[in-house]
């Protein structure tokens, strides 16, 4: 028997060594290398004898064939609709043929539940595999008929062989799979336990292949915790096509699902969902449900209006500043990078005159939202001034922008489309950069275009 390859791999980075060592070469994180078994080097571990999709040889080997790039046949592979638009919208517009999407979250987020709302509809129309790995078919069962989702068409399979799994999936022949989840799966061909490094990236390894060679579209669901610590997600980043959180704080019945990596369609793009009775629902307008205030504001509260993907999201942000108790003041912020908030109190002071050296400053994004680009600066420099001054800001005031080192507020994208969302939900009086002011007067929204600062503070404490 050939004698099988030995790889040390990364849990955080993915990155392969051929030697152990006590720190990962490629991430420099410690104590993260795992001994793999690779397999026989001869003997690839891929299931034989694919039906290979349309184009391939006759013989059903692979003939390599090249082509012009402007040639290459696009219809062949068209999209088609999850039927949840809010799921579509993270895949780019809906499922690529062939593609591998993993579907990352904590336990409990909802992953199996977004999943089999999904399958049970496109079981209607195609033929669709559930595999369940966690939870047996008597549960998935009973949930799908709380749900009262349509029952007759989908295909269920409670397994965690993945050879066992491509089997039956030949015999069948879906357009989709869902594999729930890929830590519960092994391969008979790697001796270490499921859920292990070595298990998650073989058995992913076996299922992609035989979803790419079969047009097969396949979904992998990954327990991930917050940091992307557990093993397998990580390293299968770069296998996949797609990769996406669900997001939701416990308490809170909305999860957000985010696209990280998006072969087919932008990244970043965000859709929400709410946790019913009945399922996931989609929120096809999360502005309005983000931005639930209490009739009389409070000092330090304050809207922005964020860019996701392709759309807005007005959102609020609040700071607490109190004087500090402690030699060593305290800067936490929830939804938000801790190093920006630092910085932004740094150009405060410099530039807006503002010391707050012995102050505590809290900066919190409200509904759990994460705040992944620089539109939010000037808002939360704002909060924090409302709240160091003790006084609120007016009720339908929005902000964005971008704050440079030297005091200078700059432009983000699409500022129009932002004025125009804030518009829509009432909101009359904006602060943003000067090279975002509308050319075109927007109806009912007074704009107050700024360049430093100081201007900006100087706008708003005047209208206070
Ligand atoms: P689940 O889809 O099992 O999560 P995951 O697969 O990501 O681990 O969802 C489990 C949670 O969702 C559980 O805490 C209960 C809640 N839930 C509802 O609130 N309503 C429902 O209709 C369903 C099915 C689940
Ligand atoms: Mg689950």
């Amino acid at each position: 028997m050939a004698k099988q390859k030995i790889a040390y791999v990364c849990s955080d980075c993915g990155a392969e060594h051929t030697k152990w060592q006590g720190q990962c070469m490629a991430c420099s994180e410690w104590n993260t290398l795992t001994r793999i078994l690779l397999g026989p080097a001869t003997a690839p571990s891929a299931p034989k004898n694919f039906k290979r999709p349309p184009g391939g040889g006759e013989t059903g080997a692979p003939v390599a064939s090249v082509q012009t790039l402007g040639k290459i046949d696009l219809d062949e592979q068209p999209r088609f609709t999850t039927t949840i638009s809010e799921f579509d919208r993270v895949l780019g517009g809906g499922l690529v043929p062939g593609s591998v999407v993993l579907i990352g979250g904590n336990p409990g987020a909802g992953k199996s539940t977004l999943l089999l709302q999904v399958m049970c509809q496109l079981s209607q129309s195609m033929e669709a595999l559930y595999v369940t790995g966690e939870e047996s078919l008597q549960q998935v069962g009973m949930r799908a008929r709380r749900l009262g989702l349509p029952v007759d068409n989908l295909k269920m399979l409670a397994e965690t062989n993945v050879t066992e799994i491509t089997r039956v999936a030949e015999e069948r022949q879906p357009k989709i799979i869902v594999v729930d989840s890929i830590q519960v799966m092994y391969s008979a061909d790697v001796a270490s336990a499921p859920g292990s490094v070595s298990q998650v990236r073989e058995c992913a390894a076996y299922l992609i292949q035989y979803a790419k060679q079969t047009g097969t579209a396949l979904f992998l669901v990954g327990h991930v915790t917050k940091d992307g610590n557990l093993a397998g997600p990580k390293v299968l980043e770069h296998m996949i096509d797609c990769f996406m959180m669900l997001d939701g704080d416990g308490d809170s019945r909305y999860r957000t699902l985010r696209g990280q990596k998006n072969r087919f369609g932008a990244v970043n793009e965000l859709g929400v969902f709410a946790m019913t009775g009945t399922g996931m629902k989609e929120v096809k307008n999360p502005s309005a449900i983000f931005l639930a205030r209490e009739e009389d504001i409070s000092p330090g509260s304050i809207v922005v209006v964020l860019w996701e993907g392709t759309r807005p999201l007005l959102v609020e942000i609040q700071a607490l500043v109190d004087a500090s108790q402690y030699g060593n003041p305290r800067r936490v912020s929830v939804g938000l990078d801790n190093n920006r908030v630092a910085m932004l109190l740094a150009v405060l002071h410099r530039h807006g005159g503002m010391f707050m050296a012995d102050q505590d400053v809290f900066v919190n994004v409200v509904g759990g939202v994460r705040v992944a680009e620089t539109s939010a600066d000037l808002a939360v420099l704002l909060a924090i001034v409302s709240s160091f001054r003790n006084k609120a800001l007016p009720r339908e005031l929005v902000v964005f922008g971008e704050v440079g080192l030297a005091g200078e507020i700059r432009p983000v994208p699409s500022g129009q489309e932002r004025l125009s969302e804030a518009a829509k939900h009432g909101f009359t009086r904006a602060i943003v950069p000067k090279a975002n002011a509308p050319k075109k007067k927007i109806d009912g929204m007074d704009v107050i275009a700024v360049s430093k600062l100081s201007d900006a503070i100087d706008a708003l404490l005047s209208s206070l």
